[in-house]
């Protein structure tokens, strides 16, 4: 059973739900029609769960627009098959031409793995972070201030999922292909809602031969 305050702040948002579609409608009569026909979004954005980085609001764009998958501390996990899906449907059927990953300064997933505390099951998807710590020790731990090492670890961690994206099989055969989607690695900050752009990853772009595929 839900609380009485519970029911009534998710009543709100199917209250604020009615407005918005009808504030919308007002503006645009067209506007519903013509997003359920057909979804040709340009991007897919890669994002970090934190209820404070909604994709399109911070980079202006309309339903419609961006295809979205987010999970803590925005990871590319081979073994995700959620982020697979999402990938390989972007890729191969939406032909997405930028796939952006975009952490975010301040970040609780990367923060928690910095320590160690045992947080039990996420323990498991967080290891991901330590392992880029690790690979990164030395640039990590050259900067005096903690809260320099958690930014210097959260921008890494983008590259390393920019790099973990360039390494799967999806977007190899769709660079042999199209010559597309070029990936991005993005950083958003809380503080003033600024991203700064980190690196971009083309299929024109030296990839360690280790992780090509030959015979895609
Ligand atoms: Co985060």
């Amino acid at each position: 059973m839900k609380s009485k305050q519970q029911l009534s702040s998710v009543e709100k948002l199917i209250e604020n739900n009615k407005k918005w579609a009808s504030d919308v409608v007002k503006e645009d009569p067209e506007y519903f029609s013509r997003l359920a026909e057909v979804q040709k979004p340009e991007f897919l954005w890669i994002g970090c769960s934190d209820s404070r980085v909604p994709a399109d609001r911070v980079t202006g764009t309309q339903p419609g627009e961006i295809f979205v998958h987010r999970n803590i501390a925005n990871m590319v996990i081979h073994t995700d098959m959620n982020l697979l899906a999402v990938l390989e449907y972007a890729v191969d059927h939406l032909k997405v031409k930028h796939i952006i990953v975009c952490g975010h300064y301040g970040c609780g997933g990367v923060k928690a793995a910095m320590t160690r505390h045992n947080y039990d099951l996420i323990n498991k998807w967080i290891r991901n972070i330590k392992d880029v710590y690790r690979t990164h020790r030395d640039t990590i731990d050259y900067q005096t201030k903690p809260e320099d090492r958690l930014n210097k670890l959260i921008e890494l961690n983008v590259q390393e999922q920019v790099l973990n994206l360039a390494k799967t099989s999806i977007v190899q055969r769709s660079w042999k292909a199209n010559q597309s989607p070029s990936i991005h690695g993005w950083v958003y900050s809380l503080q003033d809602g600024i991203i700064k752009d980190l690196c971009t990853m083309t299929h024109k772009d030296y990839l360690d031969p280790l992780y090509e595929f030959d015979d895609l």
